[in-house]
């Protein structure tokens, strides 16, 4: 790792992201297929409401209840973010990570429910906005007669996910900034500043929170260079260190654990082969290309250990701990290959969403012992996404992860909500029935002493038959109950990614 002059490096790693050095060709605009591909299946099939584009104005509604009640003293905010703008002036996304951030609040108290959806003001969105048509290039498109890049931030559309930080909420992307917003009013204060040499570095969406001191650990990429940055950050968001680590492969890599003393990436086999527009046609699967498993000392990132493993390719992880001869164990959401990233996206823009089944996810744990020897083994036969773990367990040894799941019969998205102890292999769950496709399961703890796993599961879904969004809260120890209560909007909203929860 570079110390002597890492803000200098860590902004010629902004620099080099590589998106900044191409400069995409016009073309021609024609009548554009995947816009009427959409407009025809829209027209009749109430499943393509998870992609349809949100009012720019956003939201406020008031949501009712439809079954059950609020637990005594249930109180807080679920907030949400996902991609909400897919199309204008009839042209449309190809890929559905393209999608401008569209950020929701849920407030809940014993008065009730107030929901309300607002578009983050990225400098992207507002120069779109004010032209009425897309400019920038975006990760898996370009539009027509785009603009050219001067960083990575001018295509920031930071809908990914949210992480609460003192008294901000950040909008994660993968690409650029964190986009600050005050968590009231969902009003966006602009590009997250970490210091000098810092601007427009990649600032992952899936940082980690170590439990006790508070501390946030994330983590950049720049697949083109192999490299990463790691973000040390203290709870109140002062930035503790940050740095860069050499020579990981450049598989693109979304999300990352943490162990009491690691730092653990899992580099698939879909790898960065060469600069190309869109961005995501830049990465290929490679079949021959094992996945790399990376665990970094958090205490000097310049040690490390490494793994070879199958290959494969993920996006989420559950969570990690570390026994004290230094073996790490995991469990994430593995596929065989990157299909879903690419066709599967480019299909769920078009209206059409039967995903191959090959390309999905299944649940697996992975052993990493020391002396480079590593194991797979499955932890079940559905299709799961979305593991999620007891936070205040994270980087620690637990026995649950909670996540959406699937079958085979069911390919166009998570129908039911799944527990899973990770020690004895035994199953919780409910099928919310195939009209319902559900959305990221969070663990909501009933209290900060409760005990492991005690406490709430707290989901949105899309019920197609109603064409609305509902809020679904479980039990978390008795998810084949069915909701203690759930509730409706008076509209649909786009599909979200990931959010966070902030008690009252
Ligand atoms: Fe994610």
């Amino acid at each position: 790792m570079t110390t002597t002059s890492r803000r200098e490096a860590l902004k010629l790693f902004a620099a080099a992201g590589g998106v900044a050095a191409l400069t995409p060709a016009a073309f021609a605009r024609a009548a554009d297929p995947v816009f009427l591909d959409y407009a025809a299946a829209s027209a009749d099939d109430p499943w393509t409401l998870i992609v349809r584009d949100a009012p720019s104005q956003g939201f406020d509604g008031q949501v009712e209840l439809i079954n059950g009640r609020l637990p005594d003293g249930f109180a807080g905010t679920l907030y949400r973010n996902g991609p909400g703008r897919f199309s204008r002036q009839d042209w449309r996304y190809r890929h559905w990570f393209d999608g401008d951030g569209f950020l929701q609040s849920w407030q809940i108290g014993q008065d009730g429910i107030n929901h309300r959806g607002r578009f983050i003001q990225t400098d992207k969105w507002q120069t779109e906005e004010a032209a009425g048509r897309f400019i920038l290039p975006a990760l898996g498109s370009v539009p027509p007669n785009p603009g050219g890049l001067s960083g990575p931030d001018d295509m920031n559309v930071a809908n990914t996910s949210v992480l609460l930080l003192g008294d901000e909420l950040l909008a994660l992307w993968e690409g650029g900034s964190a986009w600050s917003i005050d968590p009231d009013t969902l009003d966006s204060r602009g590009a997250r500043r970490w210091g000098q040499g810092l601007d427009g570095v990649p600032f992952s969406a899936h940082p980690k929170r170590e439990p006790g001191s508070g501390i946030i650990w994330n983590f950049g990429q720049d697949a083109s260079s192999e490299r990463l940055v790691l973000w040390k950050i203290a709870p109140d968001g002062t930035l503790l260190n940050a740095g860069l680590v050499n020579d990981v492969p450049g598989g693109m890599i979304h999300d990352f654990v943490i162990t009491e003393r690691s730092l653990v990436f899992l580099v698939g086999s879909y790898r960065f082969q060469q600069m190309r527009l869109p961005f995501i046609e830049s990465f290929q699967f490679d079949p021959e290309a094992p996945m790399r498993a990376i665990a970094v000392d958090k205490d000097d990132w310049s040690v490390r250990r490494s793994w070879d493993l199958p290959p494969g390719f993920l996006f989420h992880f559950g969570g990690a701990w570390e026994e004290t001869d230094g073996t790490i164990r995991l469990d994430a959401a593995l596929s065989q290959d990157a299909r879903f990233a690419m066709a599967g996206a480019y299909d769920v823009m078009r209206g059409h969403a039967e995903t191959d089944t090959d390309a999905q996810s299944r649940h697996m744990q992975v052993t990493l012992s020391p002396g480079g020897r590593s194991r797979i083994e499955a932890l079940g036969d559905a299709y799961i996404e979305f593991p999620q773990i007891d936070p205040r367990q994270t980087g620690l040894r637990r026995r649950e992860t909670w996540h959406v799941a699937w079958d085979a019969d069911q390919p166009r998205g998570a129908n039911r909500i799944e527990r899973r102890n990770l020690h004895t292999g035994a199953r919780d769950g409910f099928d919310h029935g195939a009209h319902v496709y559900v959305e990221e399961p969070l663990f909501v703890p009933a209290a900060e002493d409760a005990a492991e796993g005690e406490g709430w599961i707290v989901h949105t879904a899309l019920n197609a038959l109603a064409q609305r969004t509902e809020l679904h809260l479980f039990n978390a120890q008795q998810l084949a109950d069915g909701p203690v209560a759930s509730w409706r909007l008076p509209y649909a909203c786009p599909f979200g990614f990931h959010g966070c929860w902030r008690s009252a």
